[in-house]
């Protein structure tokens, strides 16, 4: 793998700022300085250090994505585009989205490889919560708000309560749910006699969507971010 790929893949850097880091003399290979972004190494077996930190390979891989519309939360589709394609430098990685936004729903999206962490974040019986934000066809009233603390019924079965709190702005609401059921947001919306216009997931436990991270863009966790989720 080349140099520059790796040390972005460690999350140093975008390829653009580790190419700089590389430029600037700040990267080591087996105790030499190396500047070239193109040079091969392996991964497992060089030492590379970036300004004297070794830099040790990872595997398991932690990303925190702000999410399009238009993209489907699958490692595969014949027919759209996959979350997993905004992931071209991490092809090899086999990673996958953890649990699903629905293809028009934006916001916070965790991408992973480690079947433990997603687990962790998506088993019923872990009650993680998941905020999202909502514009709605119509206005949220104080007796949606009682509706949803109750539980909404939907057709598989009594959504367990969940939380709704008016935005300032017109129509649009946070509804914080602990279950991740399909159409989960729009479906209780509909069950109150709305219908959810756009979605965008806000947080998952604690955890916030980074509001540096543009549309599509991504960055991988950071300690404090498995605080937020609760992972230790
Ligand atoms: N609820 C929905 O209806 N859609 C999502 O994408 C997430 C939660």
């Amino acid at each position: 793998m080349r140099i520059d790929k790796f040390l972005a893949n460690m999350g140093v850097g975008t390829r653009t700022e580790v190419k700089q880091l590389l430029k600037k003399g700040r990267v080591t290979l087996n105790g030499t300085v190396e500047k070239s972004a193109k040079t091969n190494v392996n991964a497992l077996e060089d030492y590379i250090a970036v300004d004297n930190n070794h830099i040790v390979y990872i595997d398991k891989l932690y990303l925190m994505l702000n999410k399009p519309q238009g993209y489907v939360c699958a490692t595969e589709d014949n027919q759209h585009q996959t979350v997993i394609d905004l992931f071209k430098d991490y092809k090899d990685f086999h990673i996958f989205p953890v649990g699903r936004l629905d293809k028009d729903t934006e916001g916070l999206l965790l991408i992973t490889n480690d079947g433990d962490f997603s687990h962790q974040l998506m088993s019923p019986n872990k009650h993680v919560s998941k905020t999202y934000e909502v514009l709605s066809e119509k206005s949220i009233t104080n007796n949606d708000i009682e509706l949803f603390k109750t539980g909404i019924e939907l057709h598989d079965g009594l959504a367990k309560p969940a939380t709704l709190v008016k935005a300032q702005e017109e129509r649009k609401s946070f509804v914080t749910i602990t279950e991740g059921r399909y159409h989960q947001v729009k479906r209780m919306f509909h069950a109150i006699n709305n219908e959810v216009l756009a979605l965008k997931r806000i947080s998952i436990g604690d955890l916030q969507l980074d509001e540096q991270l543009a549309v599509g863009e991504y960055r991988h966790l950071k300690e404090q971010d498995f605080e937020q989720l609760g992972i230790k």
